[in-house]
Parts: structure tokens; sequence; C-alpha cells
């Protein structure tokens, strides 16, 4: 409310179903600005902020007896008064109305610009129509998303938050450690998937915060693998890059490890290169630094230790000059983390200076180096290999505090998961 001038009005919708085919809706996921800012999990609903007035408005769906044999009871009207949250509540069947009057000489309007909601284009049809309204001296011409407001609080989360995304690890934790006990050659990659989707349903995650990728050998080269369909080869390494989400916050975690359990002597060589990699930039994780600084010193690292493995041949300098090492490592290292696994929080500021590190932000870390097996160029014992390690980081007053610290990492601690029982 504070971000909105009094000319603004700021509109909220609640997620709506969407069609999977037919009359069959995809599991619904409530919109995470609409959850940030109510806390709320119906469908139907919407939030609309008057900076003119200072007040705010929750619109609910109001069900009939009849509704509720399909939908199950809803907190209507007299529940969402209980909140005693907004200043006032209505019947959703009443939005089109209602906006008609609170869009009235408010000339700008915040709403979720991009989204497919077909209550927004109600909201722009309404906007025309008060455009040629008699008697109504302004209406809103100058549309901005409602992204602008959300973005910059959810980028510093309150201890409740950061509560839910270390509940989601924990249960991650478990998950990861679970794959590594019961990976064995000639299971098939979406037989793991399913040890860790169990484990995530199993502890009342909601949803995968993404979709698992489950990537044995060659295939953890392709960085959005999804397919899950391989058979694990005792050889093989095995990425695992899965979160759960809880309490509508996402974790995000990957781990590589042998299917075999014990690393190969060429393995370990390329796991402990970036496992140095990974922790040095963790080292580094403090306020008043920012995305950029990591970026940079992940490539370098990562860049010394592919010449020192063979993989690079040249000057570092000259080879980070040429992007040469962006072949092994072509993505960033990491992003903002919180109610949506990529949280769409900016990265620099409105005058294109870096977002600068402060206490309380969330970052996943996760440098990979991806290797594919008919790759001439690198060292035939590395080829076919892909790893990647991702770890979820709150920045502290201090420095910073490693949220999934606890999930098996070191080469030891992997080998001795990999070879305990469950
Ligand atoms: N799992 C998605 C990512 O690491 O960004
Ligand atoms: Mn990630
Ligand atoms: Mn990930």
């Amino acid at each position: 409310m504070q971000l909105l001038d009094e000319r603004s009005v700021a509109v909220i919708l609640s997620a709506h179903y969407k069609v999977r085919s037919n009359d069959t809706e995809f599991p619904y996921r409530q919109e995470s600005n609409f959850y940030y800012l109510s806390g709320i999990d119906e469908d139907h609903c919407a939030i609309v902020l008057d900076g003119a007035e200072k007040k705010s408005y929750l619109f609910v769906k109001e069900i009939t007896e009849e509704e509720t044999l399909w939908l199950g009871s809803r907190m209507g009207i007299s529940g969402a008064k209980a909140l005693d949250a907004f200043d006032e509540v209505y019947d959703i069947d009443t939005f089109e109305a209602q906006m008609k009057t609170l869009l009235q000489e408010r000339v700008r309007l915040y709403y979720d610009l991009f989204g497919d909601d077909p209550l927004l284009e109600t909201l722009r049809l309404t906007c025309k129509e008060l455009l040629h309204a008699r008697g109504v001296l302004r209406s809103p011409r100058c549309f901005a998303d409602v992204f602008e407001l959300t973005q910059k609080m959810r980028l510093i989360k309150s201890d409740d938050e950061v509560l839910q995304i270390r509940q989601a690890l924990a249960i991650t934790k478990e998950a990861h450690h679970r794959a590594m006990r019961l990976c064995r050659d000639g299971m098939k990659e979406y037989e793991i998937e399913a040890e860790i989707e169990y484990i995530f349903a199993k502890n009342g995650a909601s949803h995968n915060a993404y979709a698992s990728i489950v990537a044995s050998g060659n295939n953890a080269n392709i960085l959005h693998y999804v397919d899950n369909k391989e058979t694990l080869q005792s050889t093989d390494l095995l990425l695992i890059d899965a979160g759960c989400e809880y309490g509508m916050y996402a974790s995000d975690i990957t781990r590589t490890f042998p299917v075999s359990g014990r690393f190969t002597q060429a393995q370990r060589e390329l796991y402990e290169m970036l496992l140095h990699v990974q922790l040095e930039i963790i080292a580094m994780i403090r306020p008043g630094i920012n995305k950029k600084i990591v970026q940079e010193a992940s490539e370098r690292l990562l860049c010394e230790g592919m010449v020192r493995l063979g993989i690079l041949k040249g000057e570092v300098d000259t080879l980070l000059e040429a992007k040469t090492h962006k072949k092994y490592y072509p993505h960033g290292i990491g992003h903002w983390l919180g109610l949506d696994v990529h949280d769409p929080s900016p990265y620099v500021d409105e005058a294109g200076e870096q977002i600068v590190f402060e206490a309380g932000m969330v970052m996943t870390i996760e440098p990979g180096i991806y290797i594919k097996s008919d790759d001439k160029d690198a060292p035939q014992r590395f080829r076919g290999m892909g790893i990647r390690i991702e770890d979820n980081i709150l920045v502290t007053a201090q420095g910073c505090e490693n949220l999934s610290e606890e999930i098996a990492k070191t080469v030891d601690a992997i080998e001795a998961m990999c070879q305990s029982s469950l």
C-alpha cells in the first residue's frame, strides 16, 4: 500500500484453474504474489489495493450449498471478514461492478501484465468503458506490472518465510539421501524419481517446486533433462536436481553421485574440483557483495580447475576473455529462491546497478560442469560426465548460512550415504 501513490490501484488475482484437457484441470497452485500478500489458498479471489483511499479490498467466492457438494467449503464472505485483514470484503461476482467505481479518478492500474486470467480482460474493458463514461474525469490509461510492487518486497525473506524453506529442505534432504541409498545399476531413472517424490508427498509437501531432473551419465549434459527414462549403469554418475515445495516455499537442490556408490578416480577428480569451486563461492556470500561478483568468481575458479585437469588449455585470463569456459559451464551461478523456485526478484535495480546482498535474501549456489560423451576436445576419462552441486544459501548479517548443509556433499559423505542402508 505504501508503494502506491494516490492515483494508483493494484489488483492481484488468485490463480485460476488451468484446463489440462476437456473438463480435467491441472493441480491447483496459488499465484505467488496473491499468496504473499494474503496467505489465502483459494481460487476465484482478488485483492484490490487503492492508493487514494489507502483501503484494501478482498473479493472471495461465495458458494452455494449445491456447489459445496463438489467443491467442499470455502471461507466465503463471513470467513474472509473473520480474517480481519482487509478493510472490505465482497463477493467475486460483484468484482466487475465494483471495479467500475474503484477505478474512477485513478490513472494507474497495477496488475499481472502478462497473466492470462480472463478477469484481466474484464479489467481492461472496464477501463475502456470508464474512458468514455459520462461524469468520469479520469480513468486508468497507464498499466503497470504488479511485480513492480512485489519484487523488491519478496527479495528479503522474513523469519517465517525462511522457516518454510527450512522445512522444505528437511524433506528434500530425506529424499536425496533416500535416492543415494536406493540407487543401484539396472534401475530406471524414473524409479529414483518416484522414490524422491514419495518422500515429498509422504511428508505433506504439496508439490515439487519444479520437475525433477534424474539424469544418469551423459543425460546430465542436457540441462533441463526431465525424461527420466534411462537405465542406470554402474559406471555412471547420477545427477539429481529435485526439491519439494512446502508451505508454498521452494527448495532447489542438486546432488551428483556415482551409481555404484564409489567414485572412480576420474569422477572424484572432477567432482572435487567442482565442489571446491562451490565451497569457495559459498564462503564469499555476505552482505555487500552481489551476484555479478560471485558469477565472475565462479567462472574464474572453474576455469582454473578445468586448466588444472587438462579440460581447457591456455592462460586462464585468455580463456575467460574468449569465454571458452562457457562450453563446459554455460549457466549462471544461481538465482533467488522463495515462493517460486526462480523467485522473480531483480538482480539489478532501475539504474542497472547490481542488487547488493542483504540479510534475509535467499539464493541458490549451483556451479556445474558438463562434458558430453562425444566431446573430442576433452580428456577421454571425463567424457560423459555432467556434475552440478546446488545448495540454498541465506544471507545473514555476518555472512551466510547454507540452509542445505546437511545434505551429503563431500566424496566421503556421499559414499557413506550410498553404502548405508535405509
Ligand atoms: N532446478 C532448477 C534450477 O536449478 O534452477
Ligand atoms: Mn536452481
Ligand atoms: Mn536446481
